[in-house]
């Protein structure tokens, strides 16, 4: 029978998968992805995109309401695109992460492991380390804020429940300070403007802010006056930076000046120390990480005598922690300014055991031929890929640790490396509360 998809849908949903949609099925029988909706649920939707094999809509209407569904703390949920799970108790996303990542391993790895519990965050709130917030300029106002979901335009916020306090009194601060000193907001359509971005981030450990600035181009006459301002508004900010990014794609990048403090943010975890740049990556949940760093070191069963190979490395968030517990750690990674700060960390951790190899994973084991007895991988989004994993393969490591923020690249992975590994133990942590993403720790070893 022909269905007129311009009308709204009723569907039951039946399950949660990647992306953060409830998926269900149309009339017909054709699957739907949907923004909105959570299992168990019955919703009218509207289609907002039809494909041949499936399609996608969004909740107009819940008709009979999940039983764990909450008032989300945020007014601006269901706006901003930053959170998606707010409107659900917590236990409740910590089983659907971990649905998310059975769903995955079960569709595309094709294992039927066990997947373990997701570790919850000490904090559901008040968690992030690091937020992008976003400038924009509507109606003569400046706006500062996250983008709304699949979209580029800006939804000013003046709070946000997720970032800690600090976040918050610079959200409700700097549009007035951006206006006061007229600096131009970048507007990305045209290409014209200064101003793009405002990152915060924050060290649990130590209290400490760093506002970070980041500007079109090198010209930023309106530095200094903010320095001014900002500084007299939010007194609990120690660093301030500026960051000339020029790509329109990628929010921290490129050279920077420092405008006020040390530059770097301390942070420290039971058993070691980092200083992070303002443009290096660092795991945005402090007591989550520290609780990932020791999973790897105990499901590694370190004896003191490994040769470990630590890839996609950052400031040696792991490598730290490895070359604590192991003969020797080869870390690779291919941002200049973090290979520095890894160093430097070796040293602050007086670490002589450590090496930074500065260079993109894939070239360097296109060369590399030493032997190993671990290796630790945490790629980006996209994974590892197909030629890492198989040159993975020839070096035979006794055990894998897999460390994956994106769970379809990560089973994608796994596929090829299940060729000659064993999954020995599969655990999600909860890096993100109020969202879908959910950070993941495979552990893998070597058959026979
Ligand atoms: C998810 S982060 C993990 C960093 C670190 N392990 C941590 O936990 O903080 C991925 C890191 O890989 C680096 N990276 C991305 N692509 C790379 C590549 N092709 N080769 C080497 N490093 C890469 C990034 O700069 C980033 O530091």
């Amino acid at each position: 029978m022909y269905e007129d998809r311009r009308e709204p849908q009723i569907v039951f949903i039946e399950r949660f998968v990647h992306g953060g949609y409830g998926i269900g099925k149309l009339p017909g029988g054709k699957l739907v992805l949907v923004e909105g909706g959570y299992p168990s649920e019955l919703v009218k939707i509207t289609i907002t995109q039809e494909r041949n094999d499936v399609a996608f809509g969004k909740v107009v209407e819940i008709l009979e309401p999940a039983k764990f569904r909450t008032v989300p703390r945020c007014k601006y949920f269901g706006t901003c695109g930053g959170c998606h799970l707010m409107d659900i108790d917590y236990n409740t996303q910590l089983e659907l992460k971990r649905e998310i990542i059975q769903d995955q391993l079960r569709r595309i790895t094709k294992v039927e492991t066990e997947v373990k519990d997701t570790i919850p965050s000490d904090l559901e709130y008040g968690y992030r380390s690091k937020m992008e917030f976003a400038f924009g300029f509507k109606n003569g106002k400046v706006l500062l804020g996250l983008k709304r979901r699949n979209s580029n335009e800006v939804v000013g916020i003046n709070e946000c429940p997720i970032s800690p306090n600090s976040f918050n009194k610079a959200l409700a601060a700097v549009p007035e300070i951006v206006e006061t000193t007229k600096v131009k907001i970048y507007n990305p359509m045209r290409r014209t403007g200064t101003l793009k971005h405002l990152v915060l981030r924050f060290s649990h450990s130590h209290n400490q802010t760093m506002a970070i600035f980041v500007t079109k181009m090198e010209t930023f006459r309106e530095a200094r006056d903010i320095r001014t301002l900002l500084l007299r508004k939010v007194p609990q900010i120690n660093s301030i930076i500026h960051v000339m990014n020029s790509s329109d794609t990628v929010v921290l990048r490129g050279p920077y000046k420092t405008l006020y403090g040390s530059g770097v943010l301390e942070v420290e975890m039971d058993y070691e120390k980092f200083q992070i740049p303002p443009t290096a990556f660092f795991q945005i949940n402090h007591h989550i990480t520290n609780k990932m760093i020791e999973h790897v070191v105990k499901e590694l069963e370190l004896e003191g005598n490994e040769v470990v190979l630590d890839l996609y490395a950052g400031i040696g968030t792991f490598t730290i922690r490895l070359a604590m517990l192991s003969k020797f750690v080869t870390a690779v990674e291919n941002s200049h300014i973090s290979v520095k700060a890894g160093r430097a960390n070796a040293n602050i951790n007086s670490l002589r055991n450590v090496k930074f190899e500065e260079a993109d994973v894939e070239e360097f084991l296109k060369s590399f031929d030493g032997f190993v007895d671990i290796v630790v991988l945490d790629p980006p989004r996209t994974g590892a890929g197909k030629t890492v994993c198989q040159k993975l393969l020839e070096l035979k490591p006794r055990k894998i640790a897999y460390i994956s923020c994106d769970p379809a690249t990560l089973a994608r992975d796994l596929a090829i490396l299940k060729e000659h590994y064993e999954i020995e133990s599969v655990q999600p942590f909860d890096m993100f509360p109020q969202t879908y993403h959910v950070e993941t720790v495979v552990l893998l070893k070597r058959r026979g």
